[in-house]
This record gives C-alpha cells, sequence and structure tokens, in this order.
C-alpha cells in the first residue's frame, strides 16, 4: 500500500483526491493550514484506516521534510488560490506560492520523491488562443497590476519544478489545472459555480461579471482526480506538463441560466461591471478552453462528467449544507 502525501489536503481538490486514493486502498496523509479549506472537508475520513491528518503549514520546514521522508509520492496542491484572494493578500499569497512549492521540491528531491504540482490555466495569461495548448505563448500583464500575480507565482513554480527536474532527475510532473468544479468548493473567494447555485437557492439575484459573454469550461472534480493519480503513477509523465479539464464551453450568462432553471428558483440575472467587481485594472479572460490533446494521447483521458451532473452536484450539496451541516473544527496538531 503506497503512502501519498497531498499538501492542501483538506481544501476542494484536496479533500476529494484524499477520498479517491484511500478507495483505491492507499493510505493517505495530508497536511493544511485550513487557510482556504475546512476541517469538515476531511472529517468523514477522521478514524478510518490508512489516513492521518495534520493541521499545519507546509512552511513548517522540519515537518514537511520529515513527512515526505516518509512518503512514497506526493501530490502538491496547497497554494493560496485564486485571483481574488492573491489580490485581497498579495504578499502572503505570493510567499505561500513560491516558498512552499521550493520546500516541497526540494524536499521530495533530497528523498526522490515522485511529485506532482497543481498549476493553474491562469498561466496562459491572456493570450486569445482559441483552445490553449502546453507548449503554446503565454501573454501577461504588467506587474503592477496584482491581478497577474497569481499566474506569475504559479508560473514560476513551474519553471522551479521543471528545473529540479532537469537538475537533480527529481521525478516531477504539473498538471495544469483549468475550472475544475464539485461538492466542497466554496464561493467565498469568488468561484463562481458555488456563488451562483447559492443566489439562486437564496432566491436573490445572480450576479454576473460583465456582460456575461464571456465564456469557460468547467471540469468535475471527480474526473481531474483520477487524472491526477495517473499522471504522477505513470513514469512517462515526468518532466512534462499537461492540461486537466474539460472543453465543453458555457457563456456566464447561460451559465447563470442553467443554474436558475435547475434550482428552479425565481432569481434574476443581475449584470455587475468589473469595475464594481474588482479592484482597478482588473482584466477579464473572454474564453478560456484548454486543448486535451496531449493528456488524451498519455493516458486516454476525456472528462466524462457533463455541466449539468455538476450542476446537480452542487445544487445538492448547497441544499443539504443549507439545512444545517456545519464546518467542523478541529485543534492544530502537535
Ligand atoms: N479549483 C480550481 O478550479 C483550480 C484551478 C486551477 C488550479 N488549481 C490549483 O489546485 C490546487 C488546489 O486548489 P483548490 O481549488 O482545491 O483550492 P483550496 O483553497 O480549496 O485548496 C488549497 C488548500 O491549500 C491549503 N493551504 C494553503 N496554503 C497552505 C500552506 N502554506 N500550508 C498548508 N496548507 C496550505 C488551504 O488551506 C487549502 O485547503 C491549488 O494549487 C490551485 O492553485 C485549482
Amino acid at each position: 500500500m503506497a503512502r501519498n502525501l497531498i499538501t492542501g489536503g483538506a481544501g476542494f481538490i484536496g479533500s476529494h483526491l484524499a477520498d479517491h486514493l484511500l478507495e483505491l486502498g492507499e493510505q493517505v496523509v495530508i497536511i493544511d493550514n485550513l487557510s482556504t479549506g475546512r476541517f469538515a472537508n476531511v472529517e468523514h475520513l477522521e478514524g478510518r484506516p490508512g489516513f492521518e491528518c495534520l493541521i499545519d503549514d507546509i512552511r513548517n520546514e522540519a515537518l514537511l521534510e520529515d513527512l515526505i521522508r516518509r512518503t512514497d509520492r506526493v501530490f502538491h496542491l496547497a497554494a493560496s488560490v485564486g485571483v481574488r484572494l492573491i489580490i485581497q493578500k498579495q504578499t502572503e499569497s505570493l510567499i505561500n506560492n513560491l516558498v512552499g512549492t521550493e520546500l516541497v521540491l526540494r524536499a521530495a528531491s533530497r528523498y526522490r520523491r515522485p511529485l506532482l504540482i497543481a498549476s493553474t490555466s491562469e498561466v496562459y495569461g491572456k493570450s486569445q488562443k482559441p483552445r490553449f495548448a502546453e507548449s503554446d505563448d503565454r501573454l501577461m500583464g504588467p506587474t503592477d497590476t496584482a491581478r497577474w500575480a497569481y499566474a506569475n507565482s504559479k508560473a514560476t513554480d513551474e519553471f522551479l519544478a521543471l528545473a529540479y527536474y532537469r537538475e537533480t532527475r527529481l521525478p516531477v510532473v504539473i498538471a495544469r489545472l483549468f475550472n475544475t468544479v464539485g461538492p466542497r468548493q466554496t464561493g467565498e473567494y469568488g468561484m463562481v459555480i458555488p456563488n451562483f447555485v447559492t443566489q439562486a437557492l437564496q432566491g436573490v439575484p445572480v450576479t454576473v461579471y460583465g456582460d456575461g459573454s464571456q465564456t469557460r469550461c468547467f471540469a468535475h472534480v471527480r474526473d481531474v482526480v483520477p487524472a491526477l493519480t495517473q499522471l504522477l503513477a505513470h513514469p512517462g509523465s515526468f518532466g512534462q506538463v499537461f492540461n486537466v479539464g474539460c472543453d465543453e464551453e458555457v457563456s456566464i450568462q447561460g451559465l447563470a441560466e442553467r443554474v436558475i432553471q435547475k434550482t428552479g428558483s425565481a432569481s434574476s440575472i443581475l449584470l455587475v461591471p468589473y469595475d464594481k467587481a474588482y479592484p482597478r485594472g482588473f482584466e477579464d479572460m473572454e474564453r478560456r478552453v484548454p486543448d486535451l490533446g496531449k493528456i488524451g494521447r498519455h493516458l486516454g483521458y476525456r472528462p466524462r462528467l457533463t455541466l449539468d451532473a455538476i450542476l446537480e452536484d452542487v445544487i445538492r450539496e448547497v441544499r443539504e449544507r443549507g439545512r444545517g451541516a456545519k464546518a467542523g473544527t478541529r485543534p492544530a496538531s502537535p
């Protein structure tokens, strides 16, 4: 039974990854500082054989090194996630993403542990290509616009990971995740689907930023998580970058309409100009569609779950949460 370390394991994707690995009969250790994650995401796993949860920070270097030494492979998901959070907490977020990843790379390299780094489609920036392929050029905005800091912190993580691969032969693979959604994702940091579903269920206006014509592609976390485990298990993955996501495109206006229809809500749609929703200088992407050719050839990956299936799962969860399930709390690990 392999022992897997998941950094950020009490987060949205990390907790689903923990579920998946335990279902495969593997051991799972998670480390999470609960900055955006919630203990409630993994509470159901407490006491389960093969599961261990540490509430701590990956920048606790001695602890991290010890965990990686005692593990067979590492999924590095811990990060300050999303453009909105990075705009709100710029210094902490940048340092977290850069220093945290460097420490993970250093320890994984020391003990030669296979490592997957979660990156983001944000690294493509404002490129206008109809589909983004891994080797495409990237187009970033200026450094005085905080909006680009998340993309650049993650891109630097990628550079660093690939440098470790070349210089130390660290078996590391980069998963460039496009919008990943599903139960347990919170709307707190501007994630669109949980926000729309919550607004529709409350019967308040569903707020669409801009004119709603911008499109996005949403992958169900249950499609994404097996792809992460398969990427790390495949020796041919190392030293490479793979897009992971879904290429079914929907406009944000269309998404809002679908959420309203599926929840049976009487909510209206409220268009909010970007300058009211975000600080000055915010730019949104018109489209962001992954080219899934590379991961398709490599793993035979194709997302199976449709947007309708995603919305049904999220609506069910938000309804249940509204009926009284509350976030768990747990004292810090010694
Ligand atoms: N959800 C998406 O659509 C998406 C898209 C692209 C990339 N990603 C990447 O996937 C990863 C997981 O994202 P998520 O959506 O599950 O977000 P999340 O916020 O739910 O998960 C991140 C987790 O990392 C933890 N964390 C942050 N800093 C930490 C630190 N220093 N030490 C310990 N724990 C720490 C947080 O508490 C949280 O539980 C991130 O690296 C993110 O950049 C996610």
